[in-house]
């Protein structure tokens, strides 16, 4: 029997030969990442998923192959065996691994021949990511994407060998199932034996790994897909991977540890970084009054300071107006900073108002430490002291204000302080802070549904002292919810669980869902924690941010094989597209046009 392949079996991968193997017959298969032709002699840079070798056709070794050598074009594959030999001096490349060898081919097959690519397949690629993704295929076999795919491989084997070494188990869980409250809205697949029936796809295993543990699979872990329909960003796709574990008898600190040693596994794996945990934490209401934002970069400075008791009589009634309505002044020194042009500042006006600043006031230094300022004038001595003292002011700095109600304060001046860290590169792609936080609230107000929203999810337990408030007084419940946050990015969050039907019933009750609705809805598991229920708590960790993280990439689109774009597509196969009407007719399906 003959095949393509013939008598010829790889020995090497492109990325393996070294001057020690000089002299050996070797075979050799890949796609020709480049073709010089050198005065009759033809130079081919075969890559495959190694590496690059550099293979020689000379006419006095064989004048067929290379003539054949001749049809040769970037991207076609080809199968080639010759002799190692040493490269001329003059010609050893010292920035490839394979660069002091070079294969002078004795025999040529080609497998496949190639269109011109799309783009070419380099690192500098010129062409706009929505030509990358139409030609995923060929965008992979650039090294960037092709590094992070093989950083994310080693990453997940990490991540198994050591949850497998600390008892956990892999169960896999159901796609097709019931909704699984995560925040997001579901995506639903409608089912055909039971027209008008939909499955929705999990935003989560919550719920199946709470029951795991009710069945007495202490230590469950699985890398699994997860599925959201919520509005993308970059660090954010419709359907993501978690890790995903769930620990029985256990509390937040040992969660904790086995969390921080998973991740400083992969951080040894990928980046033979070696981490030293513990890590930091803090609690959510620290979090918010020094950074404005649940999810801090600990790599620079620039915290926030409240100065609404400063103000809160200035004649600047802007400023004294929010402070007796219960909201916050606060403030950032931007040191040595006020060089800053009025264009910069109007930007950054700009920047906060996309986050509902009404406005962004400031204050620059000058030399001899009078103040430029549309402001100033509405000080007192007295006041100006108080703030010069509190903000630590310099000649030559500029502090920015913003007043509100707590929420837009914290939040406008907390992504202004991300913006100025870029801005004033303050912020270093090889600096890993992490820090965890803590104590979340159980539950924020949702002013447009008029109802309270749980913070994590509805399944996480309140602390302790804080069940009481429960019945008085909700939005003070502090819940045992954790988030890990790396450089300003969540890479995951988790709690320790309701275990009591009961308590279970009072929190889905203060979300708005009263009995009925929660039977209908969780019946199963209010049915499974009255059935023995271990106390037990987990984490999920959001893979793809975290390798973007590894990878020093700014989009998880970039650490994703087929990822979809900013508006859920996938440019590669069209998805999503329109069914078929028999399609639509045996799901009872009528897909109805709504005019904007
Ligand atoms: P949570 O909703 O916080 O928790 O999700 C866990 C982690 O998943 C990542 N993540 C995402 N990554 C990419 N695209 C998305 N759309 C996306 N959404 C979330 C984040 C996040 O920290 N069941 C709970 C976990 C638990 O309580 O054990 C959960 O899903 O990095
Ligand atoms: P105005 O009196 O509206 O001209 O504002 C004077 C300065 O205060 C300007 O620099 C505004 O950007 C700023 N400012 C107005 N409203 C706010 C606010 N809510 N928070 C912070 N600064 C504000």
């Amino acid at each position: 029997m003959t095949d393509l392949l013939g008598n010829m079996k790889r020995t090497h991968d492109c990325s393996e030969l070294r001057d020690t193997d000089i002299g050996q017959e070797v075979v050799l298969m890949g796609w020709v990442q480049h073709r010089r032709d050198h005065g009759g002699v033809i130079f081919v840079d075969l890559r495959d998923r190694e590496g690059i070798t550099q293979v020689v056709f000379n006419p006095t070794v064989s004048e067929a192959v290379h003539g054949k050598a001749q049809e040769i074009r970037n991207e076609y594959v080809l199968g080639i065996k010759g002799k190692v030999e040493a490269r001329p001096d003059d010609m050893i490349n010292s920035n490839m691994v394979t660069g002091a060898v070079e294969i002078l081919v004795e025999e040529l097959r080609i497998f496949s021949q190639a269109q011109t690519p799309a783009f070419q397949i380099e690192d500098r690629v010129e062409a706009s990511e929505n030509i990358r993704l139409k030609y995923r295929h060929l965008d992979l076999r650039r090294p960037q994407l092709k590094n992070n795919i093989l950083a994310r491989h080693k990453a997940s084997m990490a991540i198994r060998n050591y949850l497998d070494n600390n008892g956990f188990i892999d169960i896999e869980t159901p796609f097709l199932t019931k909704s699984t409250p995560e925040g997001a809205r579901d995506y639903l697949v409608p089912s055909r034996v039971n027209q008008g029936q939909f499955y929705a796809l999990p935003q989560s295993p919550q719920l199946f790994k709470q029951l795991l543990m009710i069945s007495g699979f202490d230590r469950y872990y699985q890398i699994v897909r997860c599925f959201r329909d919520e509005d993308l960003r970059a660090d954010r796709q419709p359907e993501f991977t978690q890790i995903d574990m769930e620990l029985s008898f256990v509390n937040e600190s040992q969660i904790v540890e086995i969390a921080e040693g998973m991740i400083k596994n992969i951080f040894k794996a990928v980046l033979d970084i070696d981490l030293e945990p513990p890590f930091p934490q803090m609690t959510y209401d620290e979090a918010i009054s020094r950074f404005g934002l649940d999810r801090p970069d600990l790599r620079f400075g620039l915290e926030l300071v409240d100065v609404s008791d400063i103000v809160e009589k200035a004649s600047f009634k802007v400023f004294a107006s929010v402070v007796q309505k219960g909201g916050l002044v606060k403030a950032i020194n931007a040191k040595g900073c006020a060089t800053f042009t009025r264009k910069q500042i109007d930007g950054l006006t700009d920047y906060a108002a996309v986050y509902r600043a009404k406005g962004l006031a400031w204050i620059k230094i000058k030399d001899g430490g009078e103040w430029q300022s549309p402001i100033a004038k509405f000080f007192t001595d007295e006041e100006k002291d108080a703030l010069r003292n509190r903000l630590d002011m310099e000649v030559g700095d500029i502090i920015f204000f913003v007043a509100d109600q707590a929420k837009i304060t914290n939040e406008a001046l907390g992504q202004l302080r991300n913006e100025l860290g870029r801005m004033l590169n303050l912020i270093s792609d090889d600096v890993f802070e992490f820090t965890w936080v803590t104590h979340f609230p159980m539950f924020e107000y949702d002013e447009t549904e008029k109802r309270y929203q749980a913070l994590h999810h509805p399944f996480t337990a309140p602390q302790e002292e804080d069940i009481d408030k429960l019945d008085t007084d909700p939005l003070q419940a502090n819940s045992r919810a954790y988030d890990l946050v790396l450089n300003g990015i969540e890479i995951g969050g988790g709690s320790i669980r309701i275990h009591s039907t009961k308590l279970q019933e009072k929190v889905l009750n203060c979300l708005g869902i009263d009995e009925k609705e929660a039977h209908e809805k969780f019946g199963f598991l209010l049915e499974a924690l009255s059935s023995g229920a271990p106390p037990h708590g987990g984490i999920a960790f959001g893979l793809d941010r975290l390798i973007m993280i590894l990878c020093k990439e700014d989009s998880i689109r970039n650490v994703i094989a087929f990822p979809k774009t900013q508006k859920a597509t996938c440019l590669l196969t069209d998805a999503p597209s329109n069914a078929a009407s028999t399609q639509l007719q045996e799901l009872a399906i009528k897909t109805i046009k709504i005019e904007e």
